[in-house]
């Protein structure tokens, strides 16, 4: 990793640093093994009580329901999440019963366990010479419906998974955002004790 962008400050594995999210796929068929074993990795992560709120939705470029997904998406990530090679849908469960109980009770930190997975799913991928690019930006009102997702789930991002390829195959615009970015210095992030933050 040559970018000045990406200069980690304590020793970390490299895996952490090179990680990021492109916009330029290839497009190519990803075997089903090869994406099962980023769901894998992503089953492992922890949760609250172990709960395993995390759900995936998945749909492999140009086969089953993948219009269904890519539908979903705004423009802006439509244009170039359709070279991806799959879209995963990561739903989260809000809201489960206890045994014993007879009403469902929340699941307080569903978004937070989700976010673990698709952080074990991500880091997979990229051990595996996939590269991941998370989307918020997709319609979240319509989604349980093209889906097929009850009550009681929320559908927190959708995961396009690919190899990447040539910025240039990528709008001048996009082209220009198609380099890793940079993070906050761990002194604006960490305090000793007590909250000490703008
Ligand atoms: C929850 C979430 C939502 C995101 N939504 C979008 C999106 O709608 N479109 C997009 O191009 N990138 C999206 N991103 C990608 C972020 O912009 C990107 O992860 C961030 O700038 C850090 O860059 P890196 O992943 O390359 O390290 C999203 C990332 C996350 C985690």
């Amino acid at each position: 990793m040559t970018d000045t962008a990406r200069i980690a400050d304590h020793d970390i594995h490299p895996l952490f640093i090179n990680r990021w999210s492109p916009r330029a796929f290839t497009g190519e068929t990803i075997p089903e093994n090869e994406l099962f074993r980023l769901f894998e990795a992503a089953r492992w992560a922890p949760s609250a009580n172990n709960s395993q709120p995390w759900r995936f939705i998945y749909a492999r470029r140009n086969e089953g329901r993948w219009t269904y997904l890519l539908s979903l998406l705004n423009p802006g990530n439509q244009v170039w999440a359709e070279n991806a090679s799959a879209l995963v849908v990561l739903v989260s469960r809000t809201h489960h019963q206890r045994p014993g109980e007879s009403e469902t009770s929340p699941l307080r930190t569903h978004a937070l366990d989700a976010g673990a997975a698709w952080a074990s799913l991500a880091f997979q991928a990229e051990l595996s010479g996939w590269r991941t690019h998370a989307i918020g930006g997709f319609n979240r009102t319509a989604a349980p419906g093209v889906l097929g997702i009850p009550d009681g789930y929320s559908v927190d991002i959708v995961i396009a998974i690919g190899r990447q390829t040539d910025a240039t195959t990528l709008s001048p615009e996009l082209q220009a955002r198609e380099k890793p970015n940079a993070r906050k210095p761990l002194t604006e992030l960490v305090a000793e004790g007590r909250f000490a933050f703008d």
